[in-house]
């Protein structure tokens, strides 16, 4: 997890976009008074590029509405999200957009809107174990992991492929939909033969069962998390190398979570294995770098204007009193939360200019080619 408080270097990059947006990566200090501010946007760490693209994409929605919007950073704490939370209700939020740090501690940080009137819309990540969650806008995380699971499928030949696996932090609801998701189209692979797990006893005894249970994914996940973070995974990777046979490292099959995990474990492979397939997730730059170099076989690409769009329009639509649509539903423990949800598409270097350059969502030039 990242803890890291960058509060001075946070403090030095508040941005104001003339008198309707606001984007603070401090505790709330944004300059805006009392009752100012429509809706407050609260998202989980700078340290991830990730979420920059998010706040990218929420700071030219927000230049384009006539709402006062403000977005904060929680530094990947839950405290300091709360706190985030309890400045934008002194600021009157009427609506809340949240992507929490973590799953099922954000609960009393969103159950102090709701006493205050506030619609929460849980932003990417579900928000658990909460009634106090009106919304969720989300991609589809399940055809995430699906999709990863696709692309190493679809590059497997034979049989007795090593497959390494790695999921995301525990703490995030998205990393057991992603390893759902990969699993589905794994699992019969690996009972077939295609692939051999070389890296968790708990997903090699589950072999056989297509449906893995939360507990089984908890389990799983508990032998190769990430942790969302970039020296966790980069440990592990090299654990795993350390431990593995010169004939599990000639041609490997990798299923990493997201584009941080991603890099940070093919560093690992280059200099150690013969040749691998890896995943990722995010389209970060520097993995779509890599991809276009041949360091990292794909990434999945999640248009995070689509999502910022989504979530801003089902913030006015409630402020104005209009119908939200939102026709699928998520189960955080405690309810079904209504939710809108997002496609996603598989990149790798055939794709990667029509996908994300053509579509205006990277320039050409910010890539070596
Ligand atoms: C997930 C998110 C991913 C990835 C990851 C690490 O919740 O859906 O896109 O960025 O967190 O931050």
């Amino acid at each position: 997890m990242f803890m890291k408080k960058k509060l001075s270097f946070f403090l030095a990059v508040v941005l104001t976009l003339g008198f309707t947006a606001a984007s603070t990566g401090c505790d709330g200090n944004s300059g805006s008074d009392s009752g100012s501010v429509n809706i407050g946007v609260v998202l989980p760490t700078r340290e991830e590029p990730r979420w920059l693209q998010d706040e990218a994409k929420f700071m030219e929605v927000i230049g384009a509405t006539d709402y006062t919007v403000e977005v904060m950073f929680s530094h990947g704490e839950t405290a300091t999200e709360k706190q985030n939370v309890e400045a934008l209700l002194e600021k009157g939020i009427q609506v809340l957009i949240i992507c929490p740090q973590t799953a099922d501690a954000a609960g009393p940080a969103v159950e102090a809107a709701k006493a205050k009137g506030v619609t929460v819309i849980s932003y990417d990540r579900l928000i658990m174990g909460t009634d106090a969650v009106d919304y969720y806008v989300t991609f589809d995380s399940v055809s995430v992991g699906e999709t990863q699971g696709r692309y190493l499928a679809d590059n497997a030949s034979g049989s007795g492929n090593p497959l390494y696996l790695y999921a995301g932090a525990a703490s995030d609801n998205n990393a057991f939909l992603f390893f759902e998701g990969a699993w589905s189209v794994l699992q019969p692979k690996i009972a077939d033969g295609t692939f051999v797990i070389k890296n968790s006893s708990k997903a090699a005894a589950l072999r056989d069962k297509a449906e893995l249970s939360r507990d089984d994914l908890a389990e799983i996940i508990g032998q190769i998390s990430t942790n969302w973070d970039f020296n966790t995974a980069k440990n592990l990777a090299e654990a795993n190398m350390t431990s593995a046979s010169a004939e599990d490292k000639k041609h490997v099959f990798v299923l990493a979570p997201n584009d941080g995990a991603a890099r940070a474990i093919a560093d690992v492979l280059a200099v150690n294995v013969g040749s691998f397939v890896i995943t990722g997730q995010d389209a970060e730059k520097e993995s779509v770098q890599y991809v276009i170099d041949g360091k990292q076989s794909m990434t999945v690409f999640k248009d995070t204007r689509t999502l910022a769009n989504d979530a801003m329009d089902m913030a006015i639509a409630i402020i104005k009193g209009d119908s939200v649509s939102a026709p699928a539903d998520y189960d955080n423990g405690k309810k079904s939360v209504p939710s809108k949800q997002t496609a996603v598409v598989a990149v790798d270097r055939d794709n990667v200019k029509s996908a994300l350059i053509d579509t205006g969502y990277y320039d050409e030039a910010d890539f070596a080619w």
